[in-house]
């Protein structure tokens, strides 16, 4: 069984969410998403809408995703590589290269964007509504 592991924090769960956890699911049989814990988010500058467990809640709810754990910091990769098996490292190429030291445990791949979707566009053009 070929395990992929990618990374975010998906607040307010959009359609380029959906694109890249379905493709990251092509990659291999057993899809692993590592979700930034609030306090996470804090530390990195982010304030979320939807809780962890809110979050989490979606994620299980989508046909892709057949496993959702914590992400509580920056250097758990490796430990999660060697942890869960994992084949191969995914992510959108907002992170091209930033994760490319992982290459030394498991393949790293970085998928195209969706185009004009981000959480911090939908965030802002409610404000205006
Ligand atoms: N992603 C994507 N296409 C988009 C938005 C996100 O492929 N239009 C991918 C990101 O590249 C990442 C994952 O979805 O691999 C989770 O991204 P996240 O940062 O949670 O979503 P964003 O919408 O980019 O959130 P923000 O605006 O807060 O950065």
């Amino acid at each position: 069984m070929k395990r992929i592991i990618t990374y975010g924090t998906f607040d307010l769960l959009h359609y380029g969410h959906i694109n890249l956890l379905k493709r990251a699911k092509k990659q291999g049989d057993y899809l692993i998403v590592a979700l930034s814990s609030d306090e996470f988010n804090e530390m990195k500058g982010k304030k979320c809408y939807f809780s962890f467990e809110e979050r989490k809640k979606l994620l299980e709810s989508i046909r892709y995703v057949d496993l959702v754990i914590e992400e509580t910091n920056w250097e758990q990769k490796i430990h999660d590589a060697k942890e869960y098996r994992v084949e191969k490292l995914v992510m959108g190429n907002d992170w091209e290269g930033k994760f490319d030291y992982m290459k030394e445990y498991c393949e790293v791949v970085y998928l195209p964007r969706t185009p004009e979707i981000s959480t911090t566009k939908i965030k802002n053009e409610l404000k205006l509504t």
